[in-house]
């Protein structure tokens, strides 16, 4: 009934249904409401569920963290059987813990993970998936190279499994403070070689003073430039989960290149979406 990870869904049934929404096939799921409970900031995952729901002809509501019972002491467990108990038909949840979930299983009204601490992040995998598919039209055997906060990113752990599952060749590179358990591949070198290059925003909310080198040094050494993205072969793209910040980790000219991605992604986030609400909605 919930959706905490990957392994709750059929990854090629979610991305054919959201293909469908793109091509402008209609489902009406009239009456259900859908609740998003964002314990930590978000715009695309939040407001794209949202759009998903009103696509779908749902009813939304949003909780908002800030101004409810937490600030008196309620747990999250407390919060999410609180809206369990309006029969609402779906959550949306995201929250800064890893495996926040787990205590969460027993709940009656489906919950889709909108994002768990540094750990799973899995409508952005699928809506990455989704952009790489339109892009190539196949996942075996095409090279990904991730650059940058790795260590801190919930989207190169839930990425990094699934696409090496599907058959995809990833390699990651960045600074040795943002270094996880994989090897640690030469930028510059990658770069040239690579189908596809993701790019990573440095989650400072995530550590304070983890990293020795300066934004303006971090740009020379790790960041997407114009004259970097001119070595890359003629149909590598560029993709970014977002928020990005302009001329760290990406320059202001990358963004919006013709080889960039990241307007697509966000453009198939809500299809995606659309997807996981028809799953768990039409049970
Ligand atoms: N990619 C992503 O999760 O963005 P938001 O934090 O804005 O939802």
């Amino acid at each position: 009934m919930h959706i905490f990870t990957l392994e709750d869904v059929d990854i090629h049934q979610i991305i054919n249904r959201a293909l469908a929404f793109k091509k402008r096939e209609k489902l009406s799921l009239e009456n259900k409401i859908v609740a998003t409970l964002f314990f930590e900031p978000s715009t695309r995952t939040r407001y794209s569920f949202e759009v998903a729901a009103l696509n779908l002809n749902c009813k939304t509501i949003n909780f908002e963290s800030s101004n409810s019972s937490l600030n008196k002491g309620e747990t999250l467990y407390d919060t999410i059987q609180t809206f369990a108990a309006f029969n609402i038909d779906a959550m949306i949840i995201r929250h800064p813990e890893n495996n926040y979930y787990e205590e969460l299983k027993k709940i009656k009204i489906p919950i889709i993970n909108g994002g768990d601490g540094t750990n799973n992040h899995l409508s952005q995998s699928l809506l990455d998936l989704m952009t790489i598919y339109e892009e190539f039209g196949y996942y075996e055997g095409l090279k990904i190279l991730m650059v940058g906060d790795i260590k801190h990113s919930r989207v190169a752990h839930t990425n990094m499994k699934i696409m090496r599952e599907l058959g995809m060749k990833v390699y990651l590179s960045g600074p040795k403070e943002f270094e996880d358990q994989e090897t640690n591949f030469e930028f510059e070198e990658m770069i040239q070689k690579v189908d596809i290059i993701m790019m990573l925003r440095i989650q400072k909310e995530r550590h304070h003073s983890l990293m020795n080198l300066s934004n303006e040094e971090y740009h020379l050494q790790y960041g997407l430039t114009m004259q970097r993205l001119n070595k890359t072969k003629s149909h590598t793209i560029v993709m970014h989960p977002g928020p990005f910040n302009r001329n760290i980790e990406i320059a202001d000219e990358v963004i919006e290149h013709p080889k960039s991605r990241i307007f697509k992604q966000i453009e198939n986030g809500v299809y995606v979406r659309m997807a996981l609400l028809e799953k768990v909605l039409s049970r």
